[in-house]
C-alpha cells in the first residue's frame, strides 16, 4: 500500500535480540535516547499500547498513534484498534514520516510495509521478557555508524537499513 508519508520503524536490539523487560527498555542509554529523539522528532509515531505505557509521558512535537482494544481515549494521542486503522489516521495527520516504534506484533506487522528501519544495535547482552529477532537479510545499508554511551561504556551501531 502507498502512503503520503515515509513509513519507517526503529528500534533497539541487543544481542541476545532482547528489546524489553518489565514493560520498560532494558537498557538506560542516553546516548540511544538522544538518537531516538532526533530521528523521530517532529513526525508521527504508532506503537502499542504497552509502548506508550513505557514512555515517560506524551513525547514531544511528535503525534502519538496508539494500537489498542482496552485503552481509553485520552487527550493528545489517536487511538487506533488495528495496525490498518493507524495508518489511515497517520493519514490524516499528513506527516512527513511515520515510524513504528515497536512492541513486537507492531515490527511484525509493518516492518515488511516500511521503506527504511533505523536499528540500534546494543553490543551487549541484558536480561528481558520481550525479544524481536529482526531479520537484516534483503535490506541494504544506507548509513551506520558507532556511538557509545560514556555513561554506561556501552558500544551501539547505528544503522539505517533500507529495502
Ligand atoms: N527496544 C525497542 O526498540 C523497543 C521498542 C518498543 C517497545 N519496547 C519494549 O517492548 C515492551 C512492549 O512491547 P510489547 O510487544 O510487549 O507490547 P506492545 O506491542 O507495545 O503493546 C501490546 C498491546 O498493543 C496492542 N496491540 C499491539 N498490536 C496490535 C494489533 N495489531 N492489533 C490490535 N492491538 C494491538 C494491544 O493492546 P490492548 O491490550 O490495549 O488491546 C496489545 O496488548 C516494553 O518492554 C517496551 O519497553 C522496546
Amino acid at each position: 500500500m502507498s502512503h503520503s508519508f515515509s513509513l519507517e520503524a526503529i528500534l533497539a536490539i541487543a544481542r541476545n535480540n532482547a528489546i524489553g523487560l518489565d514493560g520498560k527498555l532494558p537498557w538506560h542509554l542516553s546516548t540511544e535516547l538522544q538518537l531516538f529523539k532526533s530521528i523521530t522528532m517532529h513526525h508521527a509515531l504508532i506503537m502499542g499500547r504497552r509502548t506508550f505505557e513505557s514512555l515517560p509521558g506524551i513525547l514531544p512535537n511528535r503525534e502519538h498513534i496508539i494500537i489498542t482494544q482496552s485503552m481509553k481515549p485520552m487527550h493528545g494521542v489517536h487511538n487506533a484498534i488495528s495496525v490498518e486503522h493507524a495508518l489511515s489516521i497517520a493519514e490524516s495527520l499528513a506527516p512527513q514520516k511515520v515510524f513504528a516504534i515497536g512492541g513486537k506484533r507492531i515490527f511484525d506487522e509493518l516492518i515488511p510495509q516500511c521503506n527504511a528501519i533505523h536499528v540500534s544495535r546494543i553490543m551487549r547482552e541484558f536480561n528481558a521478557d520481550t525479544f524481536y529477532d529482526f531479520n537484516f537479510q534483503g535490506y541494504t545499508i544506507e548509513q551506520s555508524h558507532s556511538l557509545r554511551d560514556d555513561e554506561t561504556g556501552t558500544d551501539i551501531l547505528y544503522q539505517k537499513l533500507i529495502i
